[in-house]
């Protein structure tokens, strides 16, 4: 698997093909950016609501904010109904900085979402599933690609009628997590019917390219090579692999798994910082969004636990970038992240906080009735 290669998305040139997922609460600006610079081929706003892009919130506006220095950059939106989501795309792509292909959110599995028809409940019904992507793709002029998920229940899988309906509507891309929407992080990803999705895409395309994105525990280069292998993807998109964890993109595309040094963590962290402060401001509001950011950062290096405490409630911008200097400067400058691969092992398995925060509103506070 050539992860280089670039790949032509209905007329969007994606420069490689390990993309970073949307991430309710992380993929912001900054942290696109600092995943951009680790070499992402992909970068996603996180999911937003169509009906919540009617109402001009602040939160709204932050969310759809792209960096000039952003090269490309995805949507993804999700709605209750083809009308809805289409007149949500349409919103969207009226703003000043325009996103350059939009994806259609099919594996949200937050209550509220679900309840309203949105995210993975849209996988129960594979008509409306290509309807949604007919929808979108009349709205607006950038790509549209779909998310989803293996099914909403465990005993009934839809992925491949919904792949069907995908293909045949004509989306440019289909991401599969390898997960039903009643599944946690703990259940195993399914390979085999992540394939086969892609294999009814591919039906249905009729000899048209439709790129497939295989989703779920992607950790490294191992368990990338390892989605190639078994779902036969042209791409991974990762997601809990790069929290704290930006270098997770280069050790895919240069297929080198070597954790960075204490003195190059220290450089891309502090960068990260950089960004974050450019965007947000240097302030209380950017310390307690950068607060999650500091603690998956830290894992695996000496005294990560021991510090979490104190890194948990950090007040100011500036503490945390002297507290960043300290703890690295405790450290042996040429030590690797994940001395012990055991640990690294353990910290890429489900974490229960995630698994909370799906029945929360995990970053979708825009939604509005
Ligand atoms: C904090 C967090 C936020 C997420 N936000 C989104 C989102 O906005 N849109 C989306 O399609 N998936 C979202 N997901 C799901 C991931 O994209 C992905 O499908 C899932 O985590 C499986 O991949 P993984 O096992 O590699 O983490 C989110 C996951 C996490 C942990």
């Amino acid at each position: 698997m050539n992860w280089n290669e670039p790949f032509d998305l209905g007329g969007l040139r994606v420069p490689n093909r390990v993309l970073l997922s949307p991430l309710a609460g992380v993929s912001d600006a900054p942290f696109r950016r600092i995943c951009q610079d680790l070499g992402a081929g992909l970068t996603y706003i996180e999911m937003l609501s169509a009906a919540g892009m009617a109402h001009q919130t602040r939160k709204t506006d932050e969310l759809v904010a792209r960096d000039a220095a952003e090269p490309i950059l995805g949507a993804q939106i999700t709605g209750p109904s083809p009308e809805i989501l289409a007149e949500g795309a349409r919103l969207l792509m009226e703003r000043d900085l325009p996103v350059d292909t939009l994806d259609i959110n099919m594996g949200c599995p937050v209550k509220k979402i679900v309840s309203r028809g949105c995210g993975s409940a849209i996988v129960r019904d594979p008509a409306m599933a290509g309807e949604m992507v007919r929808a979108a793709k009349a709205a607006v002029n950038v790509p549209v690609t779909a998310k989803i998920r293996i099914g909403f229940t465990k005993n009934h899988l839809t992925v491949e009628p919904v792949c069907e309906a995908l293909g045949a509507a004509g989306a440019e891309m289909v991401i599969i997590h390898g997960r039903t929407r009643d599944d946690t992080y703990g259940d195993a990803v399914q390979y085999d019917q992540i394939r086969k999705g892609f294999d009814a895409v591919d039906r249905a395309a009729g000899g048209k390219k439709i790129w497939k994105i295989g989703n779920g525990n992607v950790f490294d280069v191992e368990s990338a090579r390892k989605m190639a292998e078994e779902t036969g993807c042209d791409g991974v998109l990762i997601s809990r692999g790069s929290l704290g964890n930006p270098w997770v993109f280069r050790q895919i595309l240069e297929n080198d798994e070597t954790q960075p040094t204490v003195g190059e963590w220290e450089d891309v962290l502090l960068r990260h910082i950089d960004y974050h402060c450019a965007f947000y401001g240097e302030g209380h509001y950017a310390a307690i969004r950068f607060r999650k950011h500091l603690l998956w950062y830290v894992k695996g290096y000496p005294g990560a636990k021991a510090a979490k405490p104190e890194l948990s409630v950090m007040e100011s911008m500036g503490a945390i970038r002297e507290r960043i200097r300290a703890f690295a400067a405790a450290l042996p400058a040429d030590l690797h992240r994940y001395p012990d691969m055991e640990e690294r092992k353990r910290a890429a398995e489900a974490d229960p906080k995630f698994e909370m925060d799906r029945d929360h509103d995990r970053g979708v506070e825009h939604y509005e009735e």
